[in-house]
């Protein structure tokens, strides 16, 4: 009776079933996962709520990529960054995930392929289900830092490969893509004719204030660009994402009368948000310093912990709201987040939901209020000790 796209297995997995009764006991659990940043303990300006209650939300003018003044916003947001965008080049969507969403069912036929990073995002292997998008991975090598492995990723190009994203910077890994890696990205794309699909939304996060490259402005390739509010704003209540189309002139042109009537079917972005866009991204500096202040605290006192604690790395990084942890190789990753939880009741990722290739690694939020992410990053590094001591 129902698709095999939605043959889902719906047991839970053992972190899930030990929070889960860990909560009906009514134990208090630090959580070091918590990324949704309205539960973070970050206020944000009252201009938010009340930009929403003008009397223009009692109209509805329909807008297949949305109203014009909304796309004007964006195109000034990236115009601060110093980069030039069209509002014909701008599309708005409810969310990021719908983006991808639109931009698969843009670029591919059922039986073709699309690359992704690897270690990423978990929502991904829905949207490919959904999509009937199949999944190639190239993957991301960690020496000393994160590195696009570019001879594995050229050898997954194939004849039916039709998109390629890039995660910029990566989640959780908090790496961005640049250097050698994004020129040979960018010529096996442009040899294959490949379409490029940049998802930006964490780029503003960069958190030594150094020049990353936006594909924003790129020429050369087909390249849809992904940003919103949930990341850029911290606003993800507020369903409002957007997608930057880019590249040479013809496919461009091609690409948007498409993506035009795939808008115009859903109509799916909200009319108040749309016109709060503007006064929003006015508060963007305000809100991405706080943000901002909030990791860059955790992630030092996160460093400084680890100098006494050799039996963990703090992997480099470069940008995002996550911290990666290797831990040391006789430390069994699911056992110990399970253990974590169970006896110290500190919540943390596994680095499995996020496809790390080897070894155990745990994924922690950095928009954890810090009182919580210290209490927290102690009781970790004391259970690594007593696992290793255990043997
Ligand atoms: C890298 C990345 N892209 C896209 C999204 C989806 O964003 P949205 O909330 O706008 O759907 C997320 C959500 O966490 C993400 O981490």
């Amino acid at each position: 009776m129902f698709s095999s796209r939605t043959q889902w297995k719906f047991n839970t997995n053992k972190i899930s079933e030990l929070l889960e009764s860990l909560k009906q006991h009514d134990v208090d659990v630090i959580d070091l996962t918590v990324s949704n940043p309205t539960q973070c303990g970050l206020l944000f300006p009252g201009k938010i709520l009340s930009s929403l209650g003008q009397g223009e939300n009692s109209f509805y003018e329909p807008s297949a990529q949305g109203l014009l003044k909304a796309r004007e916003a964006v195109c000034r947001y990236y115009d601060e960054k110093g980069l030039d965008v069209h509002p014909d080049q701008v599309f708005l969507t409810a969310s990021s995930s719908e983006s991808y969403s639109l931009l698969f069912r843009l670029l591919l036929d059922p039986d073709e392929h699309c690359l992704f990073p690897q270690p990423s995002y978990p929502l991904f292997d829905f949207l490919i289900q959904l999509n009937d998008v199949n999944k190639d991975c190239y993957a991301l090598k960690y020496d000393k830092g994160w590195e696009i492995d570019v001879d594995q990723l050229s050898s997954r190009f194939g004849a039916r490969t039709r998109a390629c994203v890039l995660v910029n910077p990566n989640n959780p890994t908090g790496t961005y893509v640049g250097g050698q890696a994004l020129k040979a990205i960018i010529r096996l794309c442009r040899e294959q004719q490949t379409a490029i699909i940049s998802d930006e939304v964490f780029f503003d996060y960069s958190w030594n204030k150094e020049n990353h490259q936006s594909l924003v402005a790129h020429q050369e390739n087909l390249t849809f660009v992904l940003g919103g509010v949930s990341k850029a704003l911290a606003l993800p209540q507020m369903k409002l994402s957007w997608v930057v189309v880019g590249g040479p002139k013809n496919l461009v042109k091609e690409a948007s009368q498409r993506l035009e009537i795939i808008c115009d079917t859903y109509l799916s972005v909200n009319t108040p948000a749309q016109n709060a866009l503007s006064a929003w991204l006015m508060a963007r500096a305000d809100i991405q310093a706080r943000i901002l202040e909030r990791i860059k605290l955790n992630r030092t006192r996160l460093e400084k912990q680890i100098f006494s604690n050799p039996a963990c790395e703090l992997l480099q990084a470069q940008g995002g709201w996550y911290a990666v942890l290797r831990l040391s190789e006789e430390i069994v990753e699911e056992d110990f987040v399970l253990e974590l939880l169970k006896e110290d009741q500190v919540s943390v990722h596994p680095g499995y939901f996020y496809d790390f290739n080897e070894g155990g690694h745990v994924v922690l939020s950095l928009l954890t209020p810090p009182a919580c992410f210290q209490e927290g990053i102690g009781r970790i590094f004391k259970r690594v000790a007593a696992v290793r001591t255990r043997g």
